[in-house]
C-alpha cells in the first residue's frame, strides 16, 4: 500500500498540481478500493471488478470510476482525485470541524475528509448507494463518518457544520445549508454555460439582507444532481448538446489567434461568454478534443460556435445574429484582459421557487487585480 499510495499521489500531483502534506497522506492511506468492491464501469463500457486484470492499478489512476449505471447513464461514482483533491483544498478544513457532504457516492471523499480530522455527515439520495458507502466506510475501519438517505437540499436538519462540500453537479445551493454552516464555505460544483465550475460560496451579511458571494475554484464535469438541486433559474444557460449539429455550420469569421487557446484559457473564455450571453453552453464537434463553445439559438440547432482558435462558425435561423454575437462576446474577453474564471466575483440571488428555492449565480464583476492570464 505504502508504494502503492505514494505512486497515486504522484499522479494526482501531475494533473492538479502539488498536494498540501495533510492531503497527501489522506490519499496515500485511505485504501480507494475498499470503496469499489462491486466494481466499476470501464471507459470501453466492460464492468472491472476486483480480482480482474489490473483492477489495483485502475483504482490508483488520476480517473473517475463511476459504481453505477442506470438507463445507460452513470449514476454514482468515485470523482476524479485530482478534482477531489481540489475541492478539498479549497474547502479548508481543520481538524474537529463538523463538515456536511453532499452525495455520499462510495463514501471515498467522506473517507478522505474524516482523515483530514472532520466529523462527517454525508448524504445521498439513492438509498442503495448510501447503504453501500456505509458497508465501505465500515469495511475500511473508518469511524467518525455518517452516511444519510435523503435529497441533499434539505441538508441534515437539526444540524449545524462548519463546512459543506457538494460532490454532485447542480444549478443552485441550498438556504438550508447556509442555515446548517452559518458563514462557514461551502464548495460545490455550479452549473453555468454547460459544464460545472466549482465555486466556493459563502453567505454575508449586508446590512439587514443575507447575501451569498461566490468565486470560481476549477472547472469540472461533474454529474447532475437529483431534485431541487437541479431546478431552473432566471440565468440558466441551455443544457449542452448531447449531439453535434456542426454539419449545418459555415465558418463566418476566421481564425482571431496565430495558435490555439491551451485548455484552460479556453474555458476561460467559455465562463466568460457565460456571463455575458444567456444561450452559452457546450456541444460535441468532430475534430476538436475539448466540446466547444457555443451560443445557441432559441430553436436549439442553430446559432454560432466559437473555436479555441477565435474563429467562428454560424447556422440556424439568424446566422448573422450569432455571428454578431459571438464576435461581441470575443472583442470583450479581450478587451477586459482576456480574465481567468478565478477573477469573477459572483452575487447569488434567491429563485422564489415555494418550498425549495435556491441561490444561483446572478451578478458578475471583474475582481480588480485578478483579471487575466495574458495572451497565451
Ligand atoms: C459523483 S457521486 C459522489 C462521489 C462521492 N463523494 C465519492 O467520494 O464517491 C454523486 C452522488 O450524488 C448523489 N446525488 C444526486 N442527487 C443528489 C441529491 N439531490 N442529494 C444527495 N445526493 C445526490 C448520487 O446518487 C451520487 O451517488
Amino acid at each position: 500500500m505504502a508504494d502503492l499510495g505514494r505512486r497515486f499521489v504522484a499522479k494526482i500531483e501531475r494533473d492538479g498540481g502539488p498536494l498540501p502534506p495533510e492531503l497527501a497522506a489522506a490519499f496515500a492511506s485511505v485504501p480507494r478500493e475498499a470503496f469499489v468492491t462491486d466494481g466499476f464501469q470501464r471507459r470501453d463500457g466492460t464492468w472491472a471488478l476486483p480480482g480482474s486484470a489490473g483492477f489495483l492499478e485502475s483504482v490508483y489512476q488520476d480517473d473517475v470510476l463511476v459504481t453505477k449505471v442506470a438507463g445507460g447513464m452513470p449514476v454514482s461514482s468515485s470523482s476524479q482525485p485530482s478534482l477531489m483533491a481540489i475541492m478539498l483544498e479549497a474547502l479548508d478544513v481543520r481538524p474537529g470541524q463538523r463538515v456536511l457532504e453532499i452525495g455520499a457516492g462510495t463514501g471515498y471523499n467522506a473517507a478522505l475528509l474524516r482523515a483530514l480530522g472532520a466529523e462527517v455527515t454525508s448524504v445521498d439520495v439513492q438509498e442503495d448507494v448510501a447503504d453501500r458507502a456505509r458497508a465501505a466506510l465500515e469495511r475500511a475501519g473508518v469511524d467518525g463518518v455518517r452516511v444519510l438517505a435523503g435529497d441533499g437540499y434539505a441538508g441534515s436538519p437539526g444540524e449545524t457544520f462548519a463546512r459543506v462540500i457538494v460532490t454532485v453537479g447542480v444549478s443552485g445551493l441550498s438556504p438550508r445549508w447556509f442555515e446548517q454552516v452559518g458563514d462557514g464555505l461551502v464548495v460545490a460544483p455550479v452549473e453555468h454555460a454547460g459544464t460545472h465550475p466549482v465555486l466556493v460560496a459563502r453567505q454575508v451579511a449586508a446590512g439587514d439582507e443575507e447575501r451569498v458571494v461566490a468565486q470560481v475554484v476549477c472547472s469540472s464535469g461533474f454529474m447532475s444532481a437529483a431534485g431541487p438541486l437541479l431546478a431552473r433559474h432566471p440565468r440558466s444557460h441551455p443544457a449542452p448538446l448531447a449531439q453535434s449539429n456542426g454539419d449545418r455550420l459555415d465558418v463566418v469569421a476566421p481564425a482571431r489567434w496565430a495558435g490555439a487557446l491551451e485548455a484552460a484559457r479556453y474555458r476561460d473564455l467559455q465562463y466568460a461568454a457565460g456571463v455575458w450571453h444567456e444561450r452559452a453552453t457546450q456541444m460535441p464537434l468532430s475534430g476538436q478534443s475539448q466540446n466547444p463553445l457555443v451560443l445557441l439559438d432559441e430553436t436549439g440547432t442553430g446559432g454560432a460556435v466559437i473555436l479555441p482558435d477565435g474563429s467562428v462558425l454560424a447556422g440556424g435561423e439568424d446566422p448573422a445574429r450569432y455571428a454578431r454575437e459571438a464576435k461581441e462576446v470575443l472583442d470583450r474577453w479581450e478587451a477586459t484582459g482576456r480574465p481567468s474564471t478565478g477573477a469573477w466575483q459572483i452575487r447569488m440571488s434567491l429563485t422564489d421557487e415555494p418550498g425549495t428555492p435556491i441561490w444561483y449565480p446572478a451578478e458578475w464583476e471583474l475582481r480588480p487585480r485578478a483579471r487575466s492570464h495574458g495572451p497565451s
